[in-house]
């Protein structure tokens, strides 16, 4: 039977996962594939980290970067993280003719342009399906099975650690920081959670969307890019009351052939079928111009989901080896997107003000909305007898983003305001 060498960079949550299983169905995939699939070399930083679990018995493992193309393997999996080791490795792999599988989102974000014209140049492989959402199969959907439709717009909860903190700081009264501190506990989120809760990370998992489902690049520094950090549990509960759940959102419409998109923490209606995917689940609801709305759903993260994905793609190279598919596109998919500036973006939003609870707060807030063309739908209004700030939050009617920066930095001078205001869009 055909050998198929891998070699492995990097063993930790999702390498182990591989690697476990590749083992447990070796049956199944020589089934599939005609071929054993074997980790020959696998790079490590850490030789003496005890490692319960080897991938096989002639496995051998290394710290030196340079040792682990040396035996030129059919593919090289990379499982590292970071852009300057994996980005050096997967270049130099498709310089050799190697075919190469990741789930380095941050890289292809940032490199995906030049790595996979370098992988198209030599007629090699760069898949990435574990890229974005973990297991869920979205890239090759986007790829293969949707190939046929223009997308006009994808929502998504692409972030596993942020979705399971707004889900225990809306369903458990948490505040954000006993949030982060459980999600760390049960390890949904790193030591340092900094990518995931500022949006980073979700925005690197967009960029990537948006290249498979409109073949054009987004430059990552353009993204509109905001987290859940300043989200206070006050915004939640008002939400909640008003029939809304918060969701960190990452978005992209089409329109007319220019490109809207971000990462933002957003209100949607307790209905959405978005708002109820919770913990630490992912999903993506994308339109496309014939098949209509699908949403895929599943984990977005951890060692077994991440894990099928990415050997996924060693059995799509496996099986197709000499028909690559790296982007879905024949013609130009490198070209730069045009981009809707992110202040054109129409939608409802939801403010907070704080103010002191005094006469003619109410108009003068009204008022300057009104300016703007911000017309209100729903208000409530909360005394507190021990708060100095009364919180006074409007639902208003579909305005534009830059109309209410706008509005917001005009009421933010009243001397009646007492903390600046907050607002966030809310989604049909
Ligand atoms: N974890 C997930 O659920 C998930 C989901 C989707 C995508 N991803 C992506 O998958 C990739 C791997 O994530 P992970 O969670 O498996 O990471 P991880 O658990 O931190 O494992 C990283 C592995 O790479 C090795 N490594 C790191 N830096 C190295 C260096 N400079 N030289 C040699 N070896 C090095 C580590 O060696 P030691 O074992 O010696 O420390 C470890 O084996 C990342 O790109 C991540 O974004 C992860």
């Amino acid at each position: 039977m055909k050998k198929v060498r891998i070699a492995l960079a990097g063993f930790g949550t999702v390498g182990t996962g591989l690697a476990k299983i590749i083992r447990e169905n070796e049956e199944w995939i020589k089934k599939r594939t005609g071929a054993v699939l074997i980790i020959e070399k696998v790079l490590v930083r850490d030789i003496s980290k005890p490692r319960p679990f080897v991938p096989h018995p002639t496995t051998t493992f290394t710290t030196n970067p340079a040792e682990l193309l040396e035996g030129n393997p059919d593919i090289l999996v990379e499982l590292i993280g970071g852009t300057s080791l994996a980005y050096e490795l997967i270049k130099k792999a498709l310089e050799k003719g190697i075919s190469v599988v990741t789930a380095n989102k941050a890289l292809l974000a940032t490199r995906g342009k030049e790595l996979l014209s370098l992988a198209e140049e030599k007629g090699v492989g760069l898949y990435f399906e574990a890229s974005v959402g973990g297991g869920i199969p979205i890239v090759e959907t986007l790829k293969e099975s949707l190939a046929g439709n223009r997308i006009t717009s994808i929502t998504g909860i692409l972030n596993g650690t942020a979705n399971y903190i707004l889900t225990q700081m809306s369903q458990k009264e948490w505040d954000f920081s006993t949030a982060l501190a459980e999600a760390q506990k049960r390890g949904y989120a790193e030591a340092d959670p900094t990518l995931d809760i500022e949006g980073i990370d979700a925005a690197h998992k967009l960029a990537i969307l948006i290249f498979l489902a409109h073949g054009v690049v987004y430059p990552f520094e353009k993204l509109r890019v905001e987290g859940i950090t300043d989200l206070s549990l006050k915004d939640i509960s008002f939400a909640q009351e008003l029939g809304y759940v918060f969701k960190l959102i990452a978005q992209v419409k089409e329109k007319s052939g220019y490109l809207q998109a971000g990462v933002f923490p957003a209100l949607l209606p307790k209905n959405h079928i978005l708002a109820k995917v919770d913990g630490p689940y992912n999903a993506i609801l994308l339109n496309g111009n014939a098949v209509g709305p699908i949403m895929l759903y599943g984990q977005g993260a951890g060692d077994l989901p991440t894990g099928s994905a990415v050997l996924a793609d060693i059995i799509s190279l496996v099986k197709n080896n000499k028909q690559v598919n790296n982007t879905g596109f024949i013609e130009s998919p490198f070209e730069p997107a045009k981009i809707l500036e992110p202040l054109s973006v129409v939608s409802e939003h939801y403010f907070r003000f704080s103010v002191l609870d005094k006469p003619g707060v109410l108009a003068a807030l009204a008022g300057v909305l009104g300016e703007y063309n911000i017309s209100i739908a729903q208000a409530i209004q909360k005394a507190s007898p021990s708060e100095r700030a009364v919180p006074v939050v409007f639902l208003t009617h579909r305005a534009r983003l830059k109309d209410v920066k706008k509005a917001i930095k005009e009421i933010d001078k009243f001397d009646f305001i007492v903390n600046p205001t907050v607002h966030y869009p809310i989604l049909p």
